[in-house]
């Protein structure tokens, strides 16, 4: 077989925290307050005055904590009930939200969806505790404090795995977290004979594997931080769970004969879930020419849940990866925390940006000087020791690279483009920040207005609980699934996007000015972040249900998801000007773990029943062998795929007739809450399509019986909207269980590839 380069899936991703309340009198907390600023008085010349005066009207303006004009409207500030109350009342106000509470340390992310030590998933799956998770990467940094084995229970006896010698690497490297650690470059070598491979051991010398890894199943890691940023206690989703290594990403390459014999290995070894953070970028291959998927459907067979990255690709439809039917395929989505530096002005106004800026600025104001274009970096060269402020005219990059020739102190970028936000401007390796036209009409009116204009920047802010949250991230790759496009892809989302989680301190993670920096945490993003926060919460379901096939989780996970985001409006597209995101985007939504657990309803599906989808999809008996390992006649045959989602294409565009279609999915339901429940059909949304339910009721008398049920969607040939979205929700008859599925009816055309 063909050896194919693999596409490494990933930028960044994980972990974030609380940082411990200042002190405070008793009384008094801080608040973020949110304004509408349609609402400020025309007297006021700023936000920053307006809120100033509002603050002297109720209390005084020493408690002002920030102003905030780019990443919210609105200020901080520190209040007494009364106070808060009063602020209540005033013109303007929109809601407010407590700054950090009091000494809580935990991992953002796995708070974000809902997991807490008090009740739901956690204790009830006793943190994952002997769910042993696969992770197939750049190998793992086993000194990694993620991967002590303080509380972990010990090794399975069932393990087969083990530690594999090679260059700093040997079995004393493994303990009762991370159980297993091999690695996979025969592939690689044959590929290019003359390779010198430093690291040939499971050691990690890019970060990648480690941080992944320690998403699913850190160990719990106090004091962790990326210089200053989302300090707090870092740990994974399942942070009492095995972890098992399989190096198969090089940084020389990836090849699809080392992935294929990585994951052919943790079948053997005896892995409980595995997850995989990589895929092939090529658009409309057969599956048969996947090597995940392939080498994943004797995972299903054995009963080991798989769940991989569907790709960075985004935001175009049809670039998602890893969209095999028996994959659970995750998308990335943001979380309600940002990373923020201020810009003070010798005004004292404050201007709020986006920034992983890793320094320190002096605290002193320093001269600010509007250099229009930034053109020159001779002129710049001049005005070096002051904080120069450029606006956009050619573009922004040119100008950052002119003020790092120029070595200025600090710089103000003023852009009308949505780029200021753009990872590559908010991890600066100098002081800089990036601001939109409002703010920067502000700093340049500041700088004409005084004799002496100066400012200064503060760097490490961590925001929690911003609004609205999760979105689903640009980048993330969308459905339909070209390999495959009869079934809905991605599935789900997960947070992936600045998640802060352990990294290999060999690797560098940012740099100031020229200087490298090394760390033991990263803050990145990708879908490879997103896919191992699925896996530890598959891991937690796995503990409370063992006999629950790779399918019935799936479906917990999927029926169970959050389409909602905390303003309990739907969940936006990033890409889309923050319109709604359709399932395309972000499956079924955002995962939650404590209803997962008890999802009421499952789809369950077989081996069996994938074998006859890809017959139903005119698989030739070879390739149906290459993916299955076996012979198949193909005498069953069924498109039926018992999937808990539904994706329906109306795209003959050729058709000229008036006539509407009719199309039929034919879905079991297993009854798993406890005994007897009968449910009732809701369906939502499907604008523009009938939409039928056979029985509309679904009568259960025992636990693990099955109904089966028909959804048929009526529309025209054709459908002239793009997507149209809904979905289907089973609600038991005392609200308990609410099992929802995300339905698509579609327009689209997938192009030759
Ligand atoms: C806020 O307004 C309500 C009703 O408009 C009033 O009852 C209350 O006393 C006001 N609170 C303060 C602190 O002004
Ligand atoms: C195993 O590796 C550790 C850490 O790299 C090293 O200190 C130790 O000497 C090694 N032991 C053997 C038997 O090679
Ligand atoms: C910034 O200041 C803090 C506190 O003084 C210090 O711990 C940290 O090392 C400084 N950061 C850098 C990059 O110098
Ligand atoms: C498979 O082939 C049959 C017979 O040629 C055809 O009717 C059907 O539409 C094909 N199915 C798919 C999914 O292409
Ligand atoms: C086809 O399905 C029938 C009924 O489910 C079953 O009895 C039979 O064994 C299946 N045949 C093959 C070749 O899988
Ligand atoms: C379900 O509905 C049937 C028929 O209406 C009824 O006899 C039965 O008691 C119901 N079951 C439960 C658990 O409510």
């Amino acid at each position: 077989m063909a050896t194919l380069t693999l596409k490494l899936v990933s930028t960044l991703l994980f972990t974030i925290f609380y940082l411990d309340s200042t002190l405070q009198t008793p009384s008094a907390e801080t608040y973020i307050i949110h304004m509408d600023i349609s609402a400020m008085p025309k007297a006021f010349s700023s936000q920053h005055s307006w809120y100033m005066s509002m603050l002297s009207s109720i209390s005084d303006t020493s408690k002002h904590v920030y102003s905030y004009t780019n990443s919210l409207h609105g200020f901080s500030a520190t209040l007494t009930a009364s106070e808060l109350e009063a602020l209540r009342n005033s013109s303007g106000y929109v809601s407010s939200t407590r700054d950090h509470p009091l000494r809580v340390h935990t991992t953002h992310t796995s708070q974000f969806i809902g997991l807490s030590s008090s009740s739901g998933a956690w204790p009830a799956s006793n943190y994952g505790e002997g769910v042993i998770i696969g992770v197939v990467d750049t190998g793992i940094w086993p000194e990694s404090e993620s991967f002590n084995d303080q509380g972990i229970t010990k090794v399975p006896s069932r393990w087969k795995g083990k530690c594999m010698y090679g260059t700093r690497f040997n079995s004393s490297s493994c303990n009762n977290k991370l159980i297993g650690a091999r690695f996979y470059n025969k592939g690689l070598i044959a590929n290019n004979p003359k390779l010198k491979i430093s690291m040939s051991s499971p050691r990690d010398v890019s970060g990648h594997g480690t941080h992944t890894s320690s998403i699913a199943a850190g160990n719990y890691v106090r004091g962790a931080s990326y210089f200053g940023y989302a300090t707090g206690v870092a740990r994974g989703m399942a942070p009492r769970a095995h972890v098992a290594m399989y190096k198969a990403i090089w940084r020389y390459g990836v090849y699809s004969s080392d992935v294929i014999a990585a994951i052919d290995q943790a079948l053997q070894d005896g892995v409980d879930v595995l997850s995989v953070s990589l895929g092939m970028s090529v658009k409309g291959i057969f599956l048969e020419d996947d090597p995940i998927a392939i080498a994943t459907f004797a995972a299903i067979e054995k009963g080991i849940f798989v769940v991989a990255s569907a790709g960075n690709d985004g935001p175009l439809y049809w670039t998602l990866i890893n969209g095999a039917p028996w994959l659970l395929t995750v998308g990335s989505a943001t979380t309600d925390r940002k990373f923020e530096g201020i810009l003070t002005l010798g005004s004292q106004v404050q201007i709020s940006f986006a920034s992983l800026y890793p320094g320190n600025f002096s605290l002193r104001q320093i001269p600010l000087v509007y250099m229009d274009g930034c053109e020159s970096v001779t002129e710049l060269k001049k005005v070096k020791f002051n904080i120069i402020v450029c606006k956009d005219k050619l573009s922004i990059s040119s100008q950052v690279k002119n003020a790092v020739s120029a070595e200025v102190v600090g710089a103000v970028f003023i852009s009308g483009s949505s780029i200021s936000e753009s990872e590559s401007h908010i991890r600066s390796s100098f002081p800089a920040a990036f601001i939109g036209l409002r703010d920067g009409q502000t700093v340049i009116d500041y700088i004409q207005k005084s004799s002496n204009p100066t400012g200064s920047f503060q760097f490490q802010k961590t925001v929690i609980g911003t609004k609205p949250a999760p979105k689903i991230d640009s980048y993330s790759s969308r459905g339909p699934f070209p390999s495959c496009p009869s079934i809905l892809k991605p599935d789900l989302l997960a947070p992936g996007s600045l998640v802060l989680a352990s990294w290999s301190p060999i690797s560098s993670v940012t740099k100031i000015r020229s200087s490298l920096l090394f760390n033991n945490f990263n803050l990145i993003s990708g879908t490879s972040m997103a896919t191992p926060h699925v896996a530890g919460v598959a891991a937690l379901v796995k503990a409370v249900h063992p006999d629950w096939s790779p399918a019935a989780i799936r479906s917990a996970l999927v029926t169970t998801a959050n389409s909602l985001d905390n303003t309990l409006g739907p969940i936006k597209d990033i890409a889309n000007n923050d319109l709604p995101a359709s399932p395309l985007e972000m499956g079924a939504g955002l995962i939650n773990p404590n209803r997962a657990l008890s999802p009421g309803l499952v789809y369950d599906a077989t081996a069996e029943d994938y074998i006859k989808f890809l017959c139903a999809m005119n698989y030739t008996t070879t390739q149906i062998r290459i993916i299955t390992k076996s012979y198949h006649n193909c005498i069953n045959r069924s498109m039926d795929l018992n999937y808990p989602s539904f994706i329906s294409f109306f795209n003959n565009v050729y058709s000229n007739s008036n006539e509407n279609v009719v199309q039929e999915f034919w879905r079991t339901v297993t009854n798993v809450g406890e005994g007897g429940t009968n449910y009732t059909a809701k369906l939502e949304g499907m604008e523009g399509l009938k939409v039928y339910v056979e029985p509309e009721r679904l009568e259960f008398k025992n636990k693990y019986e099955k109904q089966r049920y028909k959804l048929s969607l009526e529309g025209p040939k054709w459908l002239e909207k793009v997507v149209v979205y809904g979905s289907l929700t089973w609600v038991n008859d005392d609200g308990k269980y609410v099992v929802r599925s995300p339905i698509v009816a579609t327009g689209l055309v997938l192009e030759s590839p």
